[in-house]
């Protein structure tokens, strides 16, 4: 497959996607901050199965990590990317660098509320601006025909459908599966700063999901389940931020089982320093899947 074009300027990178767009080509887009995995892999061959053309982004975004972040941490490695984007059929890799985005003077945020207030938005505040923020301007640059993210990160598909839905964008927002290690552990570019005892214990945030959903589908309450939940998590000396069930859709916290309703948990933690995310949406107790 052809190496993909590294695109540098959004003023280019717009070129090429109207051009393109006006030859009648479907355009798939998938933002990233690179050091990509399998689990981005898997965003990109699905959008080249239903495009004619995928754009990738590659930004470590400044403005969605706290002060206290791993900004300056972030593993960054383009050629690598590079090499393992053109595996995948992508067409344009639009890397820009954080001037191009941000240049100086630039004071213009995307204030986020709804989706983007609990859990992820209590614990990082200025996140889902920085989300929705870059999200916004990478569009601009790459208007494409549809988006792809990874379920991996829930609240964050909510934040951005919510703002597709408010502005009036005009793309399709596609949510691909969590994509996860042979052993369960949900693939992650921070998985890097994982000592080997630490991935070890990691792989309780998966099990403690997969023993949740055993329990949802035999019908115990959910507080017990919650229970159940983080005292697995803490067995393995997990420092558990949020281990929650909730309504998928809301996020509102779920007080009795409701057959109707999609329902997800989600987990933030701690193993040592590293902060991860998890989540597992939970069968309907009606159907024959639980
Ligand atoms: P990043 O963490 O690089 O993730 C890019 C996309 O890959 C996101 O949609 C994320 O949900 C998805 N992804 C990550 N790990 C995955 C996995 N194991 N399985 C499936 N999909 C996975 O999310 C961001 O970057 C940024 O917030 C961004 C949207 C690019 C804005 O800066």
């Amino acid at each position: 497959m052809p190496t993909p074009r590294i695109v540098r300027k959004r003023a280019e990178m717009r070129d090429l996607i109207v051009t393109n767009r006006a030859l009648g080509r479907r355009i798939g887009f998938i933002p990233t901050m690179g050091s990509l995995h399998l689990g981005h892999t898997s965003l990109i061959d699905r959008a080249a199965s239903e495009c004619d053309d995928v754009v990738t982004s590659i930004f470590v975004n400044p403005i969605q990590f706290g002060p206290n972040e791993d900004y300056e941490k972030y593993p960054r490695d383009l050629h690598a990317d590079v090499h393992l984007l053109s595996q995948h059929g992508v067409r344009w890799v639009f890397a820009p660098d954080v001037q191009e985005m941000f240049p100086p003077g630039d004071s213009t945020r995307v204030e986020v509320s709804g989706p983007a207030k609990p859990y992820e938005g209590t614990l990082r505040p200025s996140h889902f601006s920085g989300v929705a923020t870059i999200v916004l301007r990478l569009l601009q640059s790459a208007p494409a025909h549809n988006i792809y993210f990874g379920a991996k990160d829930w609240q964050q598909i909510l934040v951005i459908r919510q703002m597709v839905r408010d502005l009036g964008i005009d793309i399709e927002v596609v949510t691909c599966p969590t994509v996860r290690d042979q052993d369960g552990l949900a693939m992650s570019s921070r998985n890097a700063y994982l000592s080997a005892t630490e991935r070890k214990r990691a792989l309780v945030i998966y099990s403690s999901l997969r023993q949740a959903e055993k329990l949802w589908c035999s019908g115990v309450a959910i507080n017990r389940i919650e229970q159940e939940l983080k005292k697995m998590l803490s067995a393995q000396e997990i420092q558990i931020e949020y281990a929650d069930i909730v309504d998928a859709k809301s996020l509102l916290k779920m007080h009795k089982n409701n057959p109707n309703a999609s329902v997800i948990i989600l987990i933030a933690c701690r193993v040592g320093s590293t902060r991860l995310i998890d989540n597992l949406l939970l069968p309907s107790q009606t159907l024959s899947s639980c």
